[in-house]
């Protein structure tokens, strides 16, 4: 039978969630093709080739047990050619299945190679372009560098297949660089140490709450404090004093009399953690596993909008801060920056997309297939956020960020937005001119800055005023109910996850609506005043839920005992949300990145000095309710 490309590509897709993997794959296909194309071979059969040779390496890596004999039992089962299952089952040194084949060899050369073509592209801020084989050769003397490529099969597969080393490095970085985009090797200036496919998982990061405390007291001796105030309330101080009055008021206040915020905290204190003692606290475990991707801590960045109104770095130093830790970012629908631009600086690191449901399906498919593209792990529907919650500080201050052309890049840089922009619309965008007195004229600027546009052509076109325009018209629909999910069900693969849920029936109701997960939110007491703390909820909806599917918790987490408590109740992981603003505000990337090992490395120890050992065993039984 012919072999289609696409059909590879597709049957690797189903069983293949990784991005890392995917991407290994895809470079695998731009060696194998170009050495096809070379040596006039049938390039639909080695592209696929290239791309089936992992197939079964996420489900069964094991090489005992797993990878490749699974895959070869399916490719047989599917009938593709046994000299592409050959070779498959070749490119496994340890299965001992002999190389007879051009095609087999070409795999075992270009394998190894290519993943280690792409560590070398990836710690450089220009990526692959400039890539010498000379460099590749220096960094493959490194003993240290991408340890997890086998340095001596590199050599081997170039011998067996009889070629000149330097030729071949050359070949294959050619062929990569050719497709640098989709293989997310153009370089951004942000250098990512990752490692072949088997450990890209990023820096390390320090998610030991010993180590934190101990380079705080460290750098202490030398006279250093912490860049960001560890305390919550002086944290949210310091922030305040960063920002302007009306960033602050956006970020920090809530709906009504903020009654729900206060419940939120509350909540927490009603709580006690009741420590156990002489149980050993030596070796604490926090990974959790979440939709099939292993986690160091049981803690996610929460879909905060508007970022730049803390820090002009925004979502990129979010992102690089969430990556560096190697903790979630979500991205929110309101971001400051478009989600291609944070997944590119973020390289391998895991990332999920939030989806404020459009009034427009075009642009909701277009939002969701953006996200698939950019390696979101699952996409976040916030479901509390149909209308805008009643906020008076805001209101006091007659300040609503996206009118002033903030918050609303996913929609600027999307080409299903932007091209709305070329059509009259019928969905409510106003026709009429604010009246022009100095105010108005500043703050058509500044929205005129936000849209990429270059500034004058979109100050001259009306652009950013019609998109401002637009965005308020259909940003969210109000209609919404549960007879809409299924239609966006249909268009992903994705876990779906809602967030916003507090009541058990709702929970219920997701999971039959075939939702993968929940997120306990009730926005950071932002919408309704007097809405239940998400903590008081939290009980009830496990238990309808009864462990079907993770139930994840946000609104008023500000430490590491806050996220031991939900943990301990049944939640599968917690969301951080103002406290990792505040951070941004106070010092960009570097203050996120404390924030983080600040609430991880407080979860730590109070893991350990409440007796217990990891924090995917935690029990309500640890707690007591006062
Ligand atoms: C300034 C700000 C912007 C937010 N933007 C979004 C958003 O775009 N999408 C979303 O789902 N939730 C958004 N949220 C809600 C957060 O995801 C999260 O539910 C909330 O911050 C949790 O409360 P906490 O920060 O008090 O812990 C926002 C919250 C804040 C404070």
């Amino acid at each position: 039978m012919g072999v289609s490309r696409d059909e590879a590509w597709r049957l690797f897709c189903e069983w293949t969630e990784s991005d890392s993997l995917r991407r290994h794959v895809l470079g695998v296909e731009a060696a194998m093709r170009a050495y096809a194309r070379e040596g006039g071979e049938d390039e639909e059969l080695w592209a696929a080739t290239g791309i089936l040779h992992d197939l079964d390496y996420e489900r069964y890596p094991d090489p005992d047990t797993g990878h490749p004999r699974l895959a070869v039992a399916e490719l047989e089962r599917r009938d593709y050619p046994p000299e592409l299952v050959d070779a498959v089952a070749g490119h496994a040194e340890y299965l001992g299945v002999p190389r007879t084949t051009p095609l087999a060899r070409t795999l075992f050369a270009v394998d190894e190679l290519s993943g280690f073509v792409a560590a070398c592209a990836r710690v450089r801020p220009e990526g692959i372009h400039g890539l010498t084989p000379k460099s590749v050769k220096k960094k493959l003397k490194q003993a240290s560098f991408a340890a997890a490529v086998d340095r001596e099969q590199v050599h081997r597969g170039a011998e067996e297949l009889g070629v000149d080393f330097d030729t071949h490095v050359a070949k294959v970085i050619a062929a990569m660089e050719e497709r640098a985009t989709e293989l997310d090797l153009k370089g951004d200036g942000s250098a990512w140490a990752g490692g072949g496919r088997h450990r890209a998982r990023g820096r390390a990061a320090a998610m030991n709450g010993r180590e934190r405390q101990s380079a705080v007291y460290t750098g202490g001796v030398s006279g250093r404090r912490p860049r960001v105030p560890v305390a919550p309330e002086r944290l949210a101080d310091a922030a305040r004093r960063a920002m302007s009055e009306q960033a602050y008021a956006y970020v920090a206040t809530g709906a009504g009399a903020e009654r729900t915020m206060a419940a939120n905290r509350d909540a927490f204190d009603r709580w006690r953690i009741v420590p156990r003692m002489l149980r050993d606290a030596s070796e604490r475990r926090l990974e959790t596993e979440l939709f099939g991707r292993t986690l160091p801590a049981p803690v996610l960045l929460a879909p905060i909008g508007v970022l730049e109104l803390a820090h002009p770095g925004a979502d990129l130093a979010a992102g690089r801060a969430a990556a560096a830790e190697g903790i979630p970012m979500i991205f929110s629908s309101q971001a400051s920056r478009p989600m291609e631009e944070v997944a590119a600086a973020m390289g391998e690191a895991p990332r999920w997309f939030q989806l404020y449901w459009s009034t427009s399906n075009d642009l909701l498919e277009s939002f969701v297939a953006r996200a698939e593209r950019c390696g979101c792990e699952a996409i976040v529907v916030t479901l509390d956020t149909t209308l805008l919650g009643w906020r008076p500080r805001d209101l006091d201050l007659a300040y609503l960020p996206f009118l002033r052309g903030k918050g609303i890049a996913q929609y600027t840089s999307d080409p299903v937005f932007r091209g709305m922009l070329d059509r009259p619309g019928d969905d409510g965008g106003s026709e009429r001119s604010p009246q022009i007195n100095l105010a108005a004229l500043r703050t058509l600027i500044a929205l005129t800055r936000a849209y990429p546009d270059r500034f004058l052509r979109a100050l001259r076109s009306g652009r950013a005023r019609a998109a401002v325009e637009r965005f308020v018209a259909i940003y969210s629909r109000p209609s919404l109910t549960w007879e809409d999910l299924p239609f966006l069900r249909e268009r992903t693969r994705l876990p779906i996850v809602l967030k916003g849920i507090l009541h058990p029936d709702d929970a219920r109701r997701a999971l039959d609506h075939g939702m993968d997960g929940i997120v306990v939110s009730n926005h950071g007491g932002r919408q309704v005043d007097g809405a239940i703390a998400t903590l008081d909820a939290l009980p009830e909806i496990l238990e309808a839920v009864d462990g079907r599917a993770p139930v994840l918790l946000d609104s008023g987490i500000r430490g590491g005992a806050d996220a031991f408590k939900a943990l301990a109740l049944g939640a599968s992981a917690v969301l951080l949300g103002r406290p990792y603003v505040y951070g941004l505000a106070v010092a960009g990337e570097a203050g996120v990145r404390e924030v983080i090992q600040n609430v991880v490395g407080e979860l730590d120890l109070t893991l350990g000095l409440a007796g217990g050992s990891a924090t995917a065993e935690l029990e309500p039984g640890a707690l007591t309710r006062v």
